[in-house]
């Protein structure tokens, strides 16, 4: 750490200075205290309230600045024939917070545990904020929100002996088809990326994007970092973990106090609207991919990170990402998770953070607000329009107040028609890409996973064991032999080659 000169005093928080910091005030010099310390009354109270409650799940994370600049162009076509989102004009540049997380351990746990990771980033545009809050796999274990809270209670550890448990875990796993698939990644070396700045991001979900029209496409995320892809074995990520348990947040933060700055490129795949019946899959299902091959990947613009947080609490902790939270020329599918998930986001950290969590400068937008939402906690106002009466904070109104915008472009009506139901899609096709995706891996990465998944599953209940290899088989009957080879002889899986030079870099075919 620098070391700075000492000039400045301190003060407590009313203004008064505080000139001793070392001695509360007693009666005589052994005490007891006196009640009338307003200087250890206010430290000491504040201290006690210094933690908010965690994210219920990506508690652990770290956090940067930087901008984003966008190419403006698809493959030589301006991006305004498919968005009218001016963060995609060319060579705009907007700029951006990061946070990156791990998601089932609380908020000081170690980095290198097998868990996806967390890629949220908010655009401070000019037509107010976007968060686009995506992970760093490309597809997620469920497609119905329902069953989020089971998800993750099966992931979180055990609510008798707080311990993460594989047979909790493979428990619900095999009983959710749908979750072979990312199974298939978490369990190989992409469950483990080697620190943030070598890990890749994804929006997940397929979003809309609105041109001037109001003609809308399909579009997923993906960002790619020029620093390129590593991912861990589980041996190594041993060897890390046994020294340094903050590995990422390190390599991160010290990357950029040293003019090293990550960079991403943003990327997206394209798809027309509509159910695509010609697929073998519903193309709103977020537990699957669209195959690059098949939907080629189309490079929209560039982030870089280049500035650190000055304060972890204030600007990391108390940031607050949803996907509810999308500026003109973007728009959401009807991907039924992707709702379930937009509700969930501001609700909680109106619990966490409290209800004018949007008015901290890290969340609020560049872009001035005016609403007449008035009140709550903490409330501190700053959109006091000098034009405007400050009695009239309702609309419409005959006397002052604020108008309501005019709409920046022909409105996208996408037309849906149906009984309310509670029935999963058709198309569900639990187990075609888990095994395709077995099928494009890499040797190493293959021995990998099923050594993983052999580890977790020797932990747990028969009856577990065969719904899995049940499940594996139905993706592929290689993979499923293997992993039921594994749990009855351990030495039939290969170990894989740690000194190989392949090991580490994966190719990605997805
Ligand atoms: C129904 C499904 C889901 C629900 C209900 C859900 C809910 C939540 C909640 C409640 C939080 C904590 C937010 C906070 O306290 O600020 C969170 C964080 C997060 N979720 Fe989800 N989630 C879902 C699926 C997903 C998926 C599919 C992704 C990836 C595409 C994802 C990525 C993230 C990330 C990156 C964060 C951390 C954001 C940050 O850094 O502050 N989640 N999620």
């Amino acid at each position: 750490m620098k070391k700075h000169h000492q000039k400045e005093t301190l003060t407590n928080q009313q203004g008064h200075p505080v000139t001793d910091n070392q001695n509360a005030r007693t009666v005589g010099k052994r005490g007891p205290m006196v009640l009338e310390n307003y200087d250890f009354l206010e430290k000491i109270s504040h201290f006690d309230r210094e933690k908010i409650p965690e994210r219920i799940v990506h508690a652990r994370g770290a956090g940067a600045y930087g901008y984003f600049e966008s190419y403006g162009e698809l493959d030589g076509e301006p991006l305004s024939k498919y968005t009218r989102a001016k963060v995609f004009e060319k060579g705009k540049q907007t700029p951006v917070f990061v946070r990156f997380s791990t998601v089932n351990h609380g908020k000081h746990s170690p980095e290198t545990l097998r868990d996806p990771r967390g890629f949220a980033v908010k655009f401070y545009t000019e037509d107010g904020n976007w968060d686009l809050v995506g992970n760093n796999l490309k597809i997620f274990f469920i497609r119905d929100p329902i069953k989020f809270p089971d998800f993750v209670h099966a992931f979180q550890p055990d609510p008798v002996t707080n311990i993460q448990d594989p047979e909790r875990i493979m428990d619900f796993v095999s009983q959710s088809p749908e979750a072979t698939h990312m199974i298939t990644f978490l369990f190989s070396p992409w469950g483990i990326p080697a620190n943030y700045r070598y890990m890749q991001g994804s929006g997940v979900h397929a979003y809309r994007w609105v041109n001037a029209e109001g003609k809308a496409v399909l579009v997923k995320y993906h960002w790619e970092p020029v620093q390129g892809i590593k991912n861990l074995t589980q041996t190594e990520a041993n060897q890390i973990q046994g020294e340094n348990f903050n590995h990422a947040t390190e390599d991160l933060y010290n990357a950029i106090e040293e003019g090293n700055y990550p960079e991403w490129e943003l990327y997206v795949q394209i798809m027309e609207e509509g159910e695509h019946p010609e697929l073998d899959f519903d193309p709103l299902d977020p537990t699957k991919l669209w195959y690059r091959d098949q939907f080629p990947w189309h490079k929209v613009g560039k982030m870089v990170l280049n500035d650190n947080p000055k304060n972890y609490h204030a600007e990391v902790e108390q940031s607050a990402f949803g996907t509810g939270v999308l500026v003109d020329g973007l728009d959401f599918s009807d991907d039924k998770l992707l709702q379930g998930r937009t509700y969930s986001y501001s609700d909680t950290q109106r619990y966490r953070v409290g209800p004018n969590y949007l008015q901290l400068p890290i969340n609020s937008p560049i872009k001035g607000i005016r609403t007449n939402q008035n009140g709550g906690q903490m409330d501190y106002r700053t959109d006091y329009a000098e034009d405007k009466s400050p009695h009239i904070n309702y609309e419409p109104s005959a006397l002052d107040g604020y108008l309501e915008a005019e709409n920046p472009g022909e409105e996208h009506e996408p037309y849906v028609e149906g009984h309310i139901v509670r029935d999963p899609i058709e198309r569900q096709n639990h187990f075609g890409q888990a095994g395709e995706t077995y099928r494009r891996m890499n040797e190493w990465e293959q021995n990998e996973l099923i050594n993983n998944l052999v580890n977790a599953l020797s932990q747990c209940h028969e009856t577990i064991q065969n719904h899995m290899i049940e499940n594996l088989t139905k993706a592929d009957s290689e993979y499923g032999k293997r992993v039921a080879q594994g749990l009855n002889d351990p030495n039939a899986t290969p170990d894989p080659k740690l000194n190989s030079d392949e090991i580490g870099h994966p190719s990605d075919p997805y």
